[in-house]
């Protein structure tokens, strides 16, 4: 599989668990040829909606840490551990886990980003876990292991809160834009920060 376009089409003829509650696939959005690939959990409600990640409240979030370290969705790609939403926003499954992530590997396969920014646990324990879903238990959590870049076979792996975290717990914004500033001290010194 060369193309994402290509893959997208192929996800929509598969049976996915959550398929058929759900409205809409959520592949992922960005530019296909960015360095910097972000990972979230699972779409909501309006990313369900609108068959596209990050639109919500999470996605303004999200969109204005971006413009503090001056990146547009033209330098990254975007895109979640499942590609259809969880009923009621419930957390993923182990299962549902399994289900998806062969397709997120097949999305980081094609786009070889040179950076991942994990946000949240559930993309950070499977990234960290070397992408192995039956090792993501052994992963500590978020609050341990934000803001420290770690080297997973080729990739920077960068983990981050989830920018939902600072919507429930304000005192997480401030730790969430010191790890964007981190995050673009390490772009720039790799001098990745553009995708051109
Ligand atoms: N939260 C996520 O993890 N992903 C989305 O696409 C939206 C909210």
């Amino acid at each position: 599989m060369s193309d994402l376009k290509e893959l997208e089409e192929k996800i929509k003829k598969e049976n996915l668990l959550l398929k058929d509650n759900a409205k809409n696939l959520v592949f992922g959005k960005g530019n296909p040829k960015a360095d910097i690939l972000f990972i979230g959990e699972a779409p909501g409600a309006k990313e369900d909606e609108l068959g596209i990640p990050f639109v919500g409240a999470s996605g303004k979030e999200l969109d204005k840490l971006l413009q503090t370290i001056e990146l547009s969705i033209e330098d990254v790609y975007i895109a979640n551990i499942l590609k259809y939403r969880p009923p009621s926003n419930r957390d993923p499954t182990t299962e549902e886990i399994e289900n998806h992530t062969p397709y997120l590997l097949n999305q980081i396969d094609i786009i070889k980003p040179k950076v991942i920014c994990t946000l949240g646990n559930y993309s950070t324990k499977f990234v960290l876990a070397n992408f192995e879903v039956s090792k993501m238990k052994e992963i500590p959590g978020i609050t341990k292991l934000h803001g420290k870049i770690k080297q997973i076979r080729n990739y920077n792996v960068f983990p981050i809160y989830h920018p939902a975290a600072m919507l429930y717990n304000p005192k997480l914004r401030e730790v969430l834009k010191e790890d964007f500033l981190k995050l673009k001290d390490f772009l720039n010194q790799s001098s990745l920060k553009k995708t051109e």
